[in-house]
């Protein structure tokens, strides 16, 4: 008998590594997270949840906790969080929030976000949460996992198994649950923006089709992350949800690539950031937040007038931009709440194929782990 084929690559289907065949696997990923979550009427259903009117509209405080590339999800989650119910929400690395003592309310509710649900300090942080009395609410990825168990509910975003240790389908899947769960809380509270609880809802509907979609600029990032591998340093900026955009984009970036990177909030550039923007200096800058677009812009000619490069990322359709940086990639238009999303794609593809191209182990980076479960 001869095997002309190993249990590794049957196992990645085709793709060369799981990181790429895990980005592939979004679309899928997206549409099962949100499969029964979406009524008919357009409201979000979380049966899972079941909560009383009373006790969702007590709620008068929220802590989002989480590490890693789950913190990035959980900074997305409060913008959509504070605008549809308007409770104030605070985002905190998980490692920051259980050594400092927060202040919590009779009704404070924490999230915690984590993919494996078994990250140590995530866990201590749910442990702490509860001691002090909070309802904990937990999004992950994996059924029984000990988050899970201990939480007082959980959201499961169906991504399936992750193996690459930088998340992709994780992320957009956490994405989607937090959405689903801010729609959900609204609903329930009284909404206090019905317009923009439509949006997200019917943006969340066509979503696995952007996604779908955004893959298609793999032969333009692959094209771009061949000249950008050589560099040594990045710098990706944007405003409000592009800004939380940029800083999940240089992670996997940092990741994988072993390229410095750093997110800005493109509004603090001048602030000292600019000071390291010079010729050639690779900017990644991200233009889908329509309100800020302006602003943006006039950020981008700050660092075009340093002679950086860069690569922005907008809305097709957009036809100013081109006139502005020095290579633009279009993306399919959504409503700019779900933008972070679409974005994360052609990111996720740019760390991939730099990687690659600098011959790295884009699975398993080195001093990474999937799961921290040690402190
Ligand atoms: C590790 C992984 C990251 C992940 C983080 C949190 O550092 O390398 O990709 O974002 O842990 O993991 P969790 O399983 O809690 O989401």
């Amino acid at each position: 008998l001869k095997v002309t084929w190993d249990v590794d690559a049957a196992e990645k289907g085709g793709y060369e590594h799981f990181m790429l065949k895990e980005i592939y696997e979004q679309p899928k990923a997206v549409a099962d997270t949100l499969t029964g979550r979406l009524s008919d009427d357009n409201r979000a259903v979380l049966p899972e949840l079941d909560w009383a009117l009373g006790m969702a509209r007590g709620i008068d405080r929220i802590h989002v906790v989480a590490c890693g590339t789950a913190y990035h999800a959980g900074m997305v989650g409060r913008q959509i969080l504070e605008r549809l119910t308007r409770i104030p929400v605070e985002v905190e690395v998980a490692s920051e929030y259980r050594y400092r003592d927060p202040i919590y309310t009779d009704h404070t509710l924490v999230l915690v976000i984590s993919q494996s649900g078994e990250t140590a300090d995530t866990l201590a942080a749910l442990r702490e949460a509860k001691a002090r009395g909070a309802r904990v609410v937990a999004v992950t990825n994996v059924v029984g996992s000990s988050v899970a168990r201990e939480a007082d509910d959980v959201i499961i975003t169906w991504a399936g198994p992750e193996i690459a240790v930088a998340s992709t389908k994780a992320y957009t899947t956490q994405l989607v649950a937090l959405y689903l769960f801010a729609c959900y809380l609204a609903q329930l509270r009284g909404a206090a923006d019905p317009a923009t609880i439509e949006e997200v809802l019917a943006g969340l509907r066509d979503l696995p089709d952007a996604v779908s979609k955004v893959l298609d600029t793999a032969p333009a990032m692959k094209a771009f992350a061949q000249q950008f591998a050589r560099k040594e340093s990045a710098f990706f900026i944007g405003r409000g949800l592009d800004y939380v955009a940029a800083l999940e984009g240089a992670l996997k970036l940092k990741e994988i690539s072993y390229i410095h990177a750093e997110a800005y909030a493109a509004g603090e550039l001048k602030h000292g950031t600019l000071a390291l923007i010079a010729e050639g200096v690779p900017v990644i800058a991200l233009a889908t937040q329509d309100h800020l677009y302006e602003k943006t812009v006039s950020n981008i000619k700050e660092v075009k007038a340093r002679d950086a490069h860069v690569l922005a990322l907008t809305w097709t359709g957009d036809e100013e931009m081109a006139s502005v940086a020095d290579e633009v990639l279009y993306l399919p238009r959504v409503s700019p709440w779900l933008a972070p999303a679409v974005v994360a794609v052609p990111l996720q593809l740019l760390a991939y194929y730099a990687a690659v191209e600098r011959g790295n182990d884009v699975d398993k980076p080195r001093n990474l782990a999937k799961s921290v479960t040690v402190e």
